[in-house]
């Protein structure tokens, strides 16, 4: 996939403050969005077309396909990053995480907007040694040989290396000197890469050298889903009159303080945090599976099991601020035929994997500013159960259209229609 789509290219400025985008039609909305983001003619007969792939690309993506499967896709308004705006694609089943996402946006906007920032894109390969003689002398034979290793590493990722990227560092742990088992991580830089494929390349071709230094057999050479050198952070200050006074402020940082102190509230914190990451990750073509093992291993390395954010209080409002581990990338991939992910980035319009990883920082942050607000106000269940009414009703009314033209049964009972239109709301449920 690219990230440079549209007709004027990334660096076009994007207006996100787009009031009321929710009261327009969806193709009102869609017609709204394209301009705003000045998307490609492919993009426009995109959301003409209703989105969605077709059978034959679905085919070439997966194996034993099917059919299609559809999801909402949807656009959170409002983002402000580093001083730019950002339209941010989502696609998510959950109602109220777009509604919630752009909400927490206005209001972080109203302040002063968001900050972030992200490493380089430094990916983890891993290669696994076991039955190794003399374990406990190897790091310092491996270390010494990081050319070599460096080397061995760069050449199988030729285009990589050409671009500027390739291996940085190596760490050599010793996991078990009675069975003698070595790990060498190599971190290499994957640029604008998720980089997966990349240093799994770099792991085969590196371990064959790793065993002709120091003895043993080769084990697993793959990708480590922790990406520990490549973390975003992200930055907002809210005023307390945006998030609706003092008390709700309050609310918002003794229910921070409450997912800090207790593991069982920081996974329900987190997952509040990652609806919105995950719903940008999927529109944009993301691994959110890797994504999302690698933020829970992120918050449970010291043995805990922490927020992947925080709310202080200030004089003003609230400071929060988060943390993560984040590998996605702005190029490659095996979906660049996908029309709705290169539609989700004509739309974000990130010129690096590092601006990306920002926005999605930034949008788990304010998806867990929405949900934190709700909790600290009027509670969850009001809105949301206003959007679930809205889904069901929907769905009703289609199944009522559905029996109604269903062609005219010999003596059709009431009753049996009734339970038709039951039933449907049970599924949809
Ligand atoms: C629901 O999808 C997410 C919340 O449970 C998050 C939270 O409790 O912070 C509302």
């Amino acid at each position: 996939m690219t990230n440079s789509t549209g007709p004027k290219g990334p660096t076009r400025r994007v207006n996100a403050r787009i009031p009321g985008l929710f009261k327009h039609s969806v193709e009102e909305r869609a017609r709204i969005v394209a301009e705003s983001a000045d998307v490609s003619d492919r993009a426009r007969a995109f959301f003409a077309r209703g989105g969605g792939i077709d059978v034959t690309s679905a085919d070439a993506m997966s194996e034993n396909v099917v059919a299609t499967f559809g999801l909402p896709f949807s656009v959170a308004t409002n983002f402000a990053i580093n001083q730019r705006d950002y339209l941010v694609p989502m696609a998510v089943e959950e109602p109220s995480v777009v509604a919630a996402a752009s909400n927490a946006a206005r209001m972080v906007r109203e302040s002063g907007g968001f900050f972030a920032d992200a490493d380089a894109s430094i990916m983890t390969a891993q290669v696994q040694l076991d039955d190794v003689p003399d374990a406990a002398s190897v790091v310092a034979k491996l270390e010494g040989a990081r050319d070599a290793l460096f080397d061995a590493g760069d050449r199988s990722i030729p285009k990589m290396v050409e671009r500027g990227f390739g291996c940085r560092d190596l760490a050599v742990r010793v996991l078990s000197v009675e069975h003698g088992v070595v790990v060498v991580d190599l971190f290499v830089d994957v640029g604008d890469a998720m980089g997966a494929n990349c240093v799994d390349t770099v792991a085969e071709a590196v371990a064959p050298v790793v065993q002709s230094l120091i003895g043993g057999r080769i084990g697993l050479r793959i990708l480590s889903n922790l990406p520990l050198r490549r973390r975003v952070r992200a930055f907002c200050r809210v005023d307390a009159s945006a998030i609706g006074g003092a008390e709700i402020a309050d609310g918002i940082a003794r229910a921070s303080r409450f997912a800090e102190l207790d593991m069982f509230r920081a996974v329900t914190h987190n997952k509040g945090f990652m609806n919105g990451v995950d719903a940008a990750a999927v529109a944009l073509g993301q691994d959110w599976r890797s994504i999302e093992a690698g933020a829970h291993a992120f918050c449970a390395l010291d043995g805990g099991y922490k927020p992947l954010s925080t709310w202080k209080r200030t004089e003003q409002g609230l400071e929060g601020r988060c943390d993560l581990p984040l590998a996605v990338g702005s190029v490659g991939g095996s979906t660049s035929a996908n029309d709705a992910i290169r539609t989700a980035f004509e739309l974000v319009r990130v010129e690096s994997a590092r601006e990306l990883a920002g926005v999605l920082a930034c949008v788990g942050l304010a998806s867990n500013l929405a949900a934190l607000r709700a909790l600290a106000s009027e509670g969850i269940q009001k809105g949301h159960m206003k959007l679930h009414h809205r889904k069901t009703e929907a769905a009703d009314q289609r199944r009522r259209e559905e029996v109604r033209s269903e062609p005219p049964r010999s003596e059709p009972p009431a009753a049996e229609e009734a339970t038709a239109v039951a039933s449907a709301r049970t599924v949809t449920r």
